[in-house]
């Protein structure tokens, strides 16, 4: 018996080399493992072996399976290396990098906002939302903007034709349409939903009829911020504003107040940053926004009571930011789609 199990698995293991494909291996697995396969007898002969020798040669019998066994787990490997290697021309290497794409990453307009508003998440502010075709009355009027002003000009805002009617969607669904210039939109709109203390921040896209060049494109998208409180004061705006620009451009970074003016903020102010960032553009401050504090004639037309209530407002470019912190010199490669641009930035998808 132990003679027959020897020569058993030698031939076995000689045979290895002839199993090319898988009926072979069906019909080289069934001459011993088969109802009528050698091991079958073999184990089958057990009964007629003495009993002292039983424990030995059940033993033995258990091993010749188990080599059996490994010869056909060789044996089919090698039949779907061959597979494989039929399917895509070669033998796969699984130590090397896969082929198949890179998972993708988020658009870096995306991770710069998403990093703005866990920032400003991180002091109170929460995230609200406005429609991007709006009425004149949320994107000028509300905002104590005149009839004359320039923003309002056919030439910087694209106005929705005139059949393009919205019917009663609400009480303004008489006005002009028009895509909207800014994201303060949403700073009426939250406080026509609700009394203070308002605390939001609202990323978004605006449209302007800007002729596309490095630094301008018709669409791009900004910030807005609003807080409404008692006794909000500028301290208040400079605060969040430094410590927004801090975490976003680094422990370097100062920002300045220019005075300007803005139909909705009173006093008004242009800012600025200034990071090591910068140098990768080549500048020491960047303008990056406006701010102020909200005009009582804002508060008027939500109906807040200015001698109660004071607040500040700001709003900035999320394009601008990103520039910065990239040091990418023309806005256009934004919109492009161009893969090239896009992995760059190519942190793991995460939010
Ligand atoms: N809406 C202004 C713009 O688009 C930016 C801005 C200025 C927003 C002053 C504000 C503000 O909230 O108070 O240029």
């Amino acid at each position: 018996m132990e003679d027959t199990l020897k020569a058993l698995i030698s031939e076995a293991e000689e045979g290895i080399p002839a199993v090319r494909t898988r009926p072979e291996f069906e019909a080289f697995k069934a001459r011993y493992v088969g109802p009528h396969g050698s091991l079958t007898r073999a184990m089958r002969g057990i009964k007629q072996v003495p009993r002292e020798d039983k424990p030995r040669i059940g033993k033995l019998l258990n091993r010749t399976k188990k080599r059996l066994e490994e010869v056909f787990e060789v044996c089919l490997g090698a039949i779907e290396d061959g597979e494989q290697a039929a399917k895509w021309g070669e033998a796969i290497d699984p130590s090397l990098p896969s082929p198949d794409p890179p998972p993708g990453n988020l658009h870096p307009l995306t991770q710069v906002r998403e990093e703005i508003n866990r920032i400003l998440k991180s002091v109170g502010f929460a995230v609200a939302d406005g429609p991007e075709v709006d009425t004149e009355y949320f994107c000028f009027d509300a905002l104590n903007t005149p009839e004359d002003h320039p923003a309002r000009d056919e030439q910087d805002t694209f106005y929705l034709p005139a059949q393009a009617k919205f019917a009663n969607v609400n009480k303004f669904s008489e006005e002009r349409y028009l895509l909207r210039t800014h994201t303060s939109t949403v700073q009426i709109r939250t406080m026509l939903r609700q009394r203070p203390p308002v605390r939001i921040i609202s990323p978004g896209r605006c449209y302007r009829r800007d002729t596309t060049d490095a630094t301008h494109s018709a669409s791009f998208t900004q910030v807005e911020g609003l807080y409404v409180d008692k006794g909000v004061t500028v301290r208040d705006l400079k605060a969040v504003l430094d410590f927004l620009f801090k975490s976003l451009f680094g422990s370097d970074t100062r920002s300045r107040f220019r005075p300007h003016f803005f139909p909705y903020t009173e006093p008004s102010y242009e800012m600025d940053a200034s990071s090591a960032h910068l140098k990768k553009v080549g500048k020491e401050w960047v303008e990056l926004g406006g701010c102020g504090m909200v005009d009582p004639n804002v508060f008027a037309a939500v109906g807040y009571d200015p001698e109660v209530y004071s607040g500040y407002a700001f709003g900035f470019g999320i394009e601008r930011c990103a520039m910065i912190l990239y040091g990418i010199d023309d806005i256009r490669y934004f919109y492009q789609n161009d893969y090239r641009f896009l992995r760059q930035f190519g942190h793991p998808v995460s939010c």
